[in-house]
């Protein structure tokens, strides 16, 4: 059997590499980052993710994944080629796309057995693909085949797409990479290399639309007395909706989902078009932060010389990334207001923290102050007692930026609590549409 090699051992070409081996593939793994090829030698992964770990043992056993730090013997009898490099954003918001440009020039030197199909899964701006083709094609085939994975679940969500799409020029390149997956049945889209690069950034901006507007929708009924938990989920109901990523918080962090709209709505300004949605979504989450730190002014009277605990510094539960995550945002503002802060994330050890604050590997150490302050919805928060952290929080406040916890245990313990577009004193336990019928 002819191997697949994946570029980029990063969580997207993870993510693909352990997904093919559950699929029966022989995977090549390459790197231009040694150190990693090294590490992964030794079993140890470049970011956590539950069963992670597991996995990578499994196939280092079957022989299905070899990590290489030298391409041409990655690649040179690969059949397909993944490329999953960073793209990151420059401060004007365009995709730096630069890394993905020197992974295909290497590819262009790399003298194969068998021409293969080289398939881009990094996130790019529409229409570079077909920018890129020329650089490859005297060898290789180029097709623009997107990731819908969510960190934290990322083999999970390689092995279980809601479709497939693959944008190619030669339908024969395109089916090389469809192959691989024939083992999923999901719906299979063939389209143009440009349509399905703007299918994957335009589903994360939807994706994102629809958290501002969750958020949106909390801040309306915090105003109003309403409780956005039945609101969001009386219009998720509708199919036409649908109720996922419809929670607000204290808005969407990670590496994508902001990057992924500010690029296209670079790429509109470039083309002088004057699009609404793109930037609307950016400010709502913006301002996300802000009200939740309004939140626990309005609590607190002043944050100066206070101690704030804080649960949760990763972007969201499952994983230990911090990039772009607004729980590390409050907790720079929280400096900057004067307030020290105590912060427990069960994921993250490290983080470049303000001088004010610490981690800790305690959740009740992190209780014991002036107030609580939850940032990321680890489910295991909420399984926490309010009966046991609650006698530590001096003020007995608690502000759940993510709607986590029970409002009612919480208030039964003694504690105050705010969440985001929830009633602060909650009703008593109402009956759902669901749990009526
Ligand atoms: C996202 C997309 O889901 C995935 O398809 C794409 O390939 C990469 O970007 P990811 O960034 O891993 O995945 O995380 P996701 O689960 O989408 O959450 C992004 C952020 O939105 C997190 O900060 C999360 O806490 C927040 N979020 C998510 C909400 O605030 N409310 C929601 O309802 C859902």
């Amino acid at each position: 059997m002819r191997p697949v090699c994946i570029v980029g051992t990063g969580y997207v070409g993870m993510a693909c590499m352990l997904g093919l081996a559950e699929l029966g593939w022989v995977v090549h793994g390459y790197d231009i980052v040694r150190d990693r090829i090294d590490r992964l030698r030794r079993g140890i992964p470049p970011y956590r993710e539950p069963g992670l770990d597991e996995i990578l043992r499994k196939h280092a056993e079957t022989g299905r994944v070899r990590f290489f730090d030298d391409l041409e013997d990655a690649a040179r009898d690969a059949m397909v080629i993944v490329v999953a490099v960073g793209t990151p954003a420059r401060d004007d918001g365009s995709a730096d796309i630069a890394g993905l440009r020197a992974a295909l020039e290497a590819l262009s030197e790399v003298e194969f057995a068998v021409r293969p199909t080289v398939a881009i899964r990094s996130t790019v701006p529409p229409g570079t693909t077909d920018q890129f083709a020329a650089l490859v094609e005297q060898r290789c085939d180029l097709v623009y085949a997107p990731e819908f994975l969510r960190e934290g679940s990322a083999v999970h969500d390689f092995l279980h797409p809601d479709r497939i799409v693959v944008g190619c020029t030669a339908p024969d390149a395109g089916l090389a990479y469809a192959r691989l997956l024939q083992g999923l049945e999901r719906p299979l889209i063939f389209t143009s290399r440009r349509n399905a690069e703007l299918i994957k950034s335009c589903s994360n901006a939807f994706l994102a639309l629809k958290i501002s507007f969750a958020n949106e929708i909390a801040a309306l009924c915090d105003s109003l007395g309403g409780e956005s938990d039945d609101v969001l989920r009386g219009i998720g109901y509708d199919r036409r909706i649908g109720g996922e990523f419809l929670r607000p918080g204290i808005g969407f962090g990670g590496p994508c989902f902001e990057k992924d709209v500010r690029s296209i709505e670079y790429v509109a300004s470039q083309r002088q078009l004057d699009l609404q949605l793109f930037s609307a979504t950016l400010r709502v989450n913006d301002a996300q932060p802000r009200r939740v730190l309004q939140s626990l002014e309005r609590e607190m009277g002043t944050l100066a010389a206070a101690t704030i605990g804080v649960w949760g510094l990763a972007f969201k539960a499952g994983t230990d990334d911090v990039r772009d995550s607004l729980a590390l945002r409050i907790v720079d503002s929280l400096a900057r207001r004067g307030a020290r802060t105590v912060v427990y994330d069960p994921y993250v050890h490290v983080a470049r923290l303000p001088a004010a604050s610490r981690l800790t590997t305690s959740a009740l150490e992190a209780a014991n102050a002036d107030a609580l302050l939850v940032l990321t919805e680890w489910p295991q928060f909420a399984a926490y007692d309010p009966t046991e952290y609650g006698p530590s929080i001096r003020r007995r406040i608690v502000v759940d930026g993510r709607n986590i916890l029970d409002p009612e245990r919480v208030t039964a313990a003694g504690l105050r609590y705010v969440g985001v577009g929830r009633e602060s004193s909650p009703c008593p336990k109402r009956l759902t549409a669901v749990s009526a019928i």
